[in-house]
């Protein structure tokens, strides 16, 4: 038997059961051990059917992720496939936990399929850049049709097994003990004389299928730009319709080793493994005692505090947010009410969900009602005078052991923890706006900061639907501070050549979802102006650049809100190109004396992305960031940078960090050190010809 998986009989019914922690995904030697088992149990004269059943905390979760790219062992998942699918008795497989990929692939190749309530089941490949590739295109769609089956790849999300049954993915919801219920299922079979039925037998009704099905399915998935995954998906369904069995199963494994082969799917796979790593500090012992959250406090109420706060409620933690004025307060959860009813009227909360959600939720002008709390963000202004007054008041109120988090954005947050008497308590929050949306939470450790504070706000993140990353304390942690670079460079081409159009749009294609000029556009071009006149300190600026955004704001030019910033507007709110801001940018280039040129597309990549990777190798270097993969993970959930280039790092390594190291070098001898700071991160790495996955090599 292999180690991975054994059987055994009872009564008349044979076993199967799959043991191979910690979600039994289907490595070679699982592979072999369900070969193995299912041919023993088919020859056996004694067994009339077959349970497939997993120990541990789920059925078969997919393949193994980690055999992807290397040399194949052991028999492989279609041979697996076509053992089972052949067999002479029939075999049901048994599901809790959650059948994915190759696991549910595995269950269709089996004759029937049963599962606890609590089950899920679902074809997740896309999410990895993949396809199922392992019969999954060809066998749903004959159990429930090519319309709900390409719906169920293209999505790639679990479905609830109560769903998947009025689906016909499963046969029966098995309420009690799985395995005695599987067998019973299986005996009834046996009673009843019911066949081996294999899914690839059962025919598909194309004349169902609407006029134009793949040409409008293939016209929504204009979104998903830059995935190549889910136009293969399609051209498998569509195989599956009009082909025999086994000719889509060609065009099936011609689509997967494809995908398999394509950056695209390197980068998410990497990212599959980079959101687990992230939660792993090394310092901080996995089995460290956590403090209990089950209060918190939220103080402001704008647009970040009302945000913070509604994650709370979602996650049933009762929270209190304290405002400065009953106007303020009001206006605040007035937002946050209005954000549930529209959700509400989307049909996504229902009127009872949004009332406890709201019943949650606790508004007061006394920081008395939160001396009992156990953690509180602070969410007020961005000014180190007044947050220090702040934690002050905190420190004297609060109760021993409360977690004191601050949500700033650039500021010190050794120098805040430093004005309490417990620095080990205090902690950084760096939620992203919209706070009640954006997955990402940034994780500031300070210096003083305890480790089971730390450990308790990265399971707080996971708690209330976050991926939480660890930073370290520097202007800006690591996304602003990456982000400042990007930026910087984007509004300095202006002046050389470029136009906000032209940045946008090699952006916009590079995978971002907006460029630079479009986003401060949304977020109000006066926002940024009034943070760098109140504190210049923060927001140094070259003197031998202009800051455009701040001379359109002199202009009266905010952004969407006022319909003009770096774009006009119209009633559509389209931003449109205008003839006024490019003028004013030429202006600005003549009266500095600087002679416009043309700036081609590759320098538009090199100074926007190249320069936010360098900055990202001096926060390795200087231990602001963990590892390469913290970078990557805060840039695709945080900035929106495409998960598909597997973040700026991921990036970088897939073009090599050579290239990039001699753009860099050649733009510090142009522009000097004060935009282009030296990496020796990335100059090391270059030398030696390896890339941010070897980092820990050079360093
Ligand atoms: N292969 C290899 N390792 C896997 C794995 C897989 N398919 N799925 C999970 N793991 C590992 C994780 O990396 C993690 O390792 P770590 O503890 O060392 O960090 C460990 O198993 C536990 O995983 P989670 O932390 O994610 O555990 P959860 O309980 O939170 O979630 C899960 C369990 C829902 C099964 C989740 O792990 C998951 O979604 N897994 C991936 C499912 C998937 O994408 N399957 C399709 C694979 S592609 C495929 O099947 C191709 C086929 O068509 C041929
Ligand atoms: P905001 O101006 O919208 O809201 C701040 C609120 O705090 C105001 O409603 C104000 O009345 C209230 N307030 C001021 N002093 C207070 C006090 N002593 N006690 C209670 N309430 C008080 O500001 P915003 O944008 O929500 O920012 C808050 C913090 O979050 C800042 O530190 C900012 O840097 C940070 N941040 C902001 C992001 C954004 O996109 N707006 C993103 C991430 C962080």
């Amino acid at each position: 038997m292999s180690v991975a998986a054994r059987w055994e009989k009872q009564g008349d019914i044979g076993i199967i059961t799959v043991d191979s922690p910690p979600v039994n995904a289907l490595s070679a030697p699982v592979r072999q051990g369900i070969f193995d088992g299912v041919k023993a149990l088919d020859a056996d004269p004694e067994v009339k059917a077959i349970v497939l059943i997993c120990d541990g905390r789920t059925f078969i979760a997919g393949a193994d992720i980690t055999e992807f790219g290397k040399p194949p062992k052991g028999p492989d998942l279609r041979s697996v496939q076509e053992t089972m699918e052949n067999a002479s008795k029939p075999i049901v497989a048994a599901i809790h936990g959650t059948a994915l990929g190759g696991g549910l692939e595995t269950a269709l190749a089996a004759h029937y399929r049963v599962a606890v309530p609590s089950a899920k089941v679902g074809l997740p490949e896309v999410k990895l850049g993949l396809l199922p590739g392992a019969g999954g295109t060809q066998r749903l769609p004959r159990l429930i049709g090519p319309e709900r089956a390409l719906k169920v790849i293209v999505d790639g999300n679990p479905i609830p097994a109560p769903e998947a049954k009025d689906l016909d993915i499963l046969d029966a919801i098995i309420d009690g003990d799985l395995k005695q219920g599987a067998i019973a299922f299986a005996q009834d079979l046996v009673a009843k004389g019911a066949p081996a039925r294999r899914v690839r037998d059962i025919p598909i009704d194309a004349s169902s299928l609407p006029a134009n099905f793949f040409a409008d399915f293939r016209k929504g998935l204009a979104k998903m730009r830059g995935f190549p995954a889910p136009e293969k998906i399609v051209q498998c369904i569509e195989a599956a319709v009009a082909l025999p069995f086994d000719e889509g199963m060609r065009i099936e494994r011609e689509g997967i080793t494809e995908l398999m082969a394509s950056t695209e799917s390197k980068a998410m796979r990497y990212m599959f493994f980079a959101e687990r790593e992230v939660a792993k500090i090394p310092d901080v012992p996995k089995d460290i005692a956590l403090r209990p959250i089950n209060t918190a406090a939220v103080l402001g109420a704008g647009t970040m505090g009302g945000g913070i706060a509604m994650n709370f409620a979602n996650a049933g933690i009762p929270v209190t947010v304290i405002e400065a004025t009953q106007e303020a307060l009001d206006r605040g959860l007035g937002i946050i009410e209005k954000n549930y009813r529209n959700t509400q009227a989307k049909g996504r909360l229902t009127a009872e969900e949004v009332d406890k959600r709201l019943g949650l939720i606790t508004g007061s002008l006394s920081y008395d009602d939160i001396a009992g709390v156990d953690i509180v963000i602070e969410a007020i202004f961005e000014n180190m005078e007044v947050k220090k007054e702040v934690f002050r008041k905190l420190d004297a109120i609060l109760k021993p052991g409360a977690i004191l988090a601050s949500n700033t954005s650039y500021l010190d947050l050794n120098e805040i923890a430093d004005v309490t008497k417990r620095p080990e308590d205090v902690i950084g929050l760096h939620f992203f706006s919209p706070a009640n949306v954006m997955r990402l939470l940034e994780i500031v450790r300070g210096a003083k900061t305890a480790k089971d504070v730390l450990a308790t706000c990265m399971a707080l993140a996971k708690t209330i639907g976050k991926i939480g990353v660890v930073a370290g304390v520097c202007h800006g942690f690591i996304g602003n501070r990456m982000l400042s670079r990007y930026s910087a460079e984007a509004n300095k081409m202006l002046l050389e050549g470029a136009t906000p159009h032209q940045i946008d749009t090699v952006l916009y294609n590079f995978g971002m979802p907006m460029g630079p000029f479009q986003m401060t556009d949304l977020a109000g071009l006066d926002v940024g102006a009034r943070a760098r006149s109140e504190f210049p300190d923060l927001f140094p600026i070259d003197p031998a650049f202009p800051v455009f955004a701040d001379i359109l704001v002199a202009q009266g030019r905010y952004g969407q809100k006022t319909k003009a910033g770096f774009y006009k507007y119209g009633d559509d709110r389209k931003a449109q190109p205008d003839p006024d801001v490019e003028a004013i940018i030429a202006a600005e280039s003549e009266k500095r004396g600087v002679e416009r040129r043309v700036i081609s597309d590759e320098e538009i990549i090199e100074r926007c992305i190249y320069a936010a990777i360098n900055e990202g190798a001096r926060e390795l270097e200087e231990g602001i960031a963990l590892r390469p993969c913290d970078i990557d993970i805060i840039w695709i959930n945080g900035y929106g940078f495409p998960s598909y280039r597997g973040g700026p790092m991921f990036y970088a390594d897939t073009i090599g960090v050579d290239k990039v190291h001699a753009a860099v070098e050649k733009y510090r001898q142009k522009y000097g050190e004060r935009g282009w700071k030296y990496s020796s991160l990335l100059e090391k790495l270059a030398r030696a010809g390896k890339g941010f996955a070897d980092w820990k090599d050079v360093v």
